[in-house]
C-alpha cells in the first residue's frame, strides 16, 4: 500500500502570492512579455566575447563576486559609466553602480530598501505589470497618474501630490518609465522631466527612474535621464541589458548614491549576481554595443511597421494606437465594451497570446478594452498571421469587425 504524499500546504508561510502555473511552452503567436528578436541576438559576438574573457580572466570565477566585491564585475560597471554618460547624460562612477540579476532584481532591492505595507507610491497609470504586482504584494498603495502622448501628465502629478499632502501622506517615490514607457511607449519631454523634478523636490519625494527601453528610440536620440537632470540628487536609476542584448542573461543595474546603495547592498544577500554573464557583457559591449543597438532598432522598427499594417488591414478603424517612438510594444485600444481579460482566454484558445490591458494599468476601467502587443520576438509572418487570427476571434466572439 502506498503512503499518502507529504502535504506541505499547512506549513506554507502566510501571505504568499497565488501559486504559479506550470510552464506549458509558448503559443504559436506570442505577443506577450518583453522578449527580444532572436534573429538580432548577436550570437557570434557573444561566443567570441565568452571565449576571450574566459581565457583571460576565467579563473576569477573561483572567487565570489569575481574579486570585485558585492557590486559586481568592475569592467561592466566601468562600461556603464561611459555608456550612461554618453547616452543618458549621467555622471557617476563604478562605485555608484550595483549589478543585479536583471533590473527586476533592482526593483526588488529598491522596494525592499524603502517600502513597507501601507506606503504610497506614485506611478504612471498604465504601468509595467511586474512593478504593479510588486507594489501590491508589499501592500503599498499605488496612485496612478494619467498619461497623454507625451507620457505622465504633470498637471495630474501636481494635483496628486497636493492631494497626498492634504492627507499628510508623503509618497515613498514616483516610479516612472520616462523613456519609451511600458506599455504606452511614450517619451517624456525634457520640460516635463524638469517639472517632475521640481514637483518631486517641492514635495520631498524621490524619483525612481526605470530606463530599460531608453536605448530603443527609433531616432537613437533620447532626452537626458531625470537622474542626470537633477541638481539635488533624489533620483534612483535602474537599467537593464535585457532589451538591448538578451533578457535571459539576467543582467540589470541600479545607480544610486551611497546612502541608498549601502542599504541595498546590505539587503543583497545572494553573494553576487551571475558573474559569467557580467563578464560576457563587458567583453561584448565594450567593443560592440554602439554598433549592435542601431541594427536592433532598425529590425524592431520594421516589425512594428508589420504589426501596424496588419492591425490596419484586419481591424481598420476598430483599433486605435499611437505610433510608438521606440521599444518593443504597441498599446492598442479596441472598441469600448470589449473586455481584453476575456479576449485573452478566447485568443489563447486559438493560439494567440496577448497581454490584457488591466494587468498593465492601475486604472482598471480605462484599460479594460486595451491590450499590449510585443512585436519583437515574432517573425514578420507570425505577426501577420497572428493578428489575422486575433481579428477573427474579435469578430466571432466579440462582434468587432473591420471598420473603415
Ligand atoms: C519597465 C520594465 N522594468 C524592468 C523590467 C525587467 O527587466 P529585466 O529584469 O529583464 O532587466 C522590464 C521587463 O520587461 C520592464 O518592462
Amino acid at each position: 500500500m502506498s503512503s499518502p504524499a507529504f502535504d506541505f500546504t499547512p506549513l506554507l508561510a502566510p501571505g504568499l502570492p497565488s501559486a504559479a502555473m506550470r510552464w506549458k511552452g509558448r503559443v504559436k503567436f506570442d505577443f506577450t512579455g518583453g522578449n527580444n528578436d532572436p534573429d538580432r541576438l548577436p550570437l557570434d559576438g557573444l561566443i567570441a566575447a565568452a571565449e576571450s574573457v574566459l581565457r583571460r580572466e576565467g579563473r576569477k570565477l573561483a572567487i565570489y563576486g569575481v574579486d570585485d566585491g558585492p557590486q559586481g564585475y568592475r569592467r561592466l560597471r566601468e562600461f556603464l559609466v561611459g555608456k550612461l554618460k554618453a547616452d543618458a547624460g549621467i555622471t557617476c562612477t563604478a562605485d555608484d553602480i550595483v549589478l543585479t540579476s536583471g533590473s527586476n532584481h533592482g526593483l526588488d532591492l529598491v522596494n525592499a530598501t524603502f517600502l513597507t505595507r501601507g506606503d504610497t507610491v506614485v506611478v504612471e497609470e498604465d504601468c509595467y505589470q511586474s512593478a504593479i504586482n510588486r507594489f501590491n504584494r508589499i501592500g503599498a498603495t499605488t496612485v496612478g497618474i494619467p498619461l497623454d502622448k507625451d507620457g505622465m501628465r504633470m498637471d495630474a502629478l501636481s494635483n496628486a501630490l497636493d492631494e497626498l499632502k492634504r492627507k499628510a501622506i508623503r509618497a515613498k517615490y514616483i516610479y516612472t518609465i520616462p523613456t519609451v514607457q511600458n506599455p504606452t511607449a511614450t517619451v517624456l519631454p525634457v520640460e516635463r522631466r524638469q517639472q517632475m523634478l521640481m514637483l518631486a523636490q517641492a514635495h520631498g519625494v524621490p524619483i525612481f527612474e526605470d530606463d530599460c527601453y531608453a536605448d530603443l528610440t527609433w531616432s537613437g536620440e533620447r532626452p537626458p535621464a531625470i537622474f542626470a537632470m537633477s541638481e539635488r540628487g533624489g533620483v534612483i536609476y535602474v537599467g537593464s541589458f535585457s532589451k538591448t542584448v538578451a533578457p535571459a542573461l539576467r543582467v540589470g543595474y541600479v545607480v544610486a548614491p551611497w546612502d541608498v546603495m549601502s542599504r541595498m547592498l546590505a539587503l543583497k544577500t545572494d553573494a553576487g549576481s551571475g558573474a559569467l554573464e557580467q563578464m560576457l557583457l563587458a567583453e561584448y559591449c565594450t567593443r560592440n554595443f554602439s554598433k549592435h543597438v542601431p541594427e536592433l532598432r532598425r529590425a524592431l522598427r520594421a516589425k512594428l511597421e508589420t504589426l501596424m499594417d496588419s492591425l490596419r488591414e484586419h481591424f481598420g478603424a476598430a483599433v486605435q494606437f499611437d505610433n510608438p517612438k521606440g521599444g518593443i510594444f504597441l498599446w492598442v485600444a479596441l472598441p469600448e465594451g470589449v473586455d481584453t481579460m476575456k479576449l485573452y482566454d478566447s485568443a489563447l484558445a486559438k493560439g494567440v497570446a496577448i497581454n490584457p490591458g488591466q494587468q498593465w494599468s492601475v486604472n482598471k476601467e480605462h484599460s479594460r478594452n486595451r491590450l499590449r502587443l510585443c512585436f519583437a520576438s515574432s517573425s514578420h509572418e507570425e505577426i501577420h498571421e497572428g493578428i489575422a487570427a486575433l481579428a477573427e476571434v474579435c469578430r466571432r466572439e466579440f462582434g468587432v469587425s473591420k471598420r473603415l
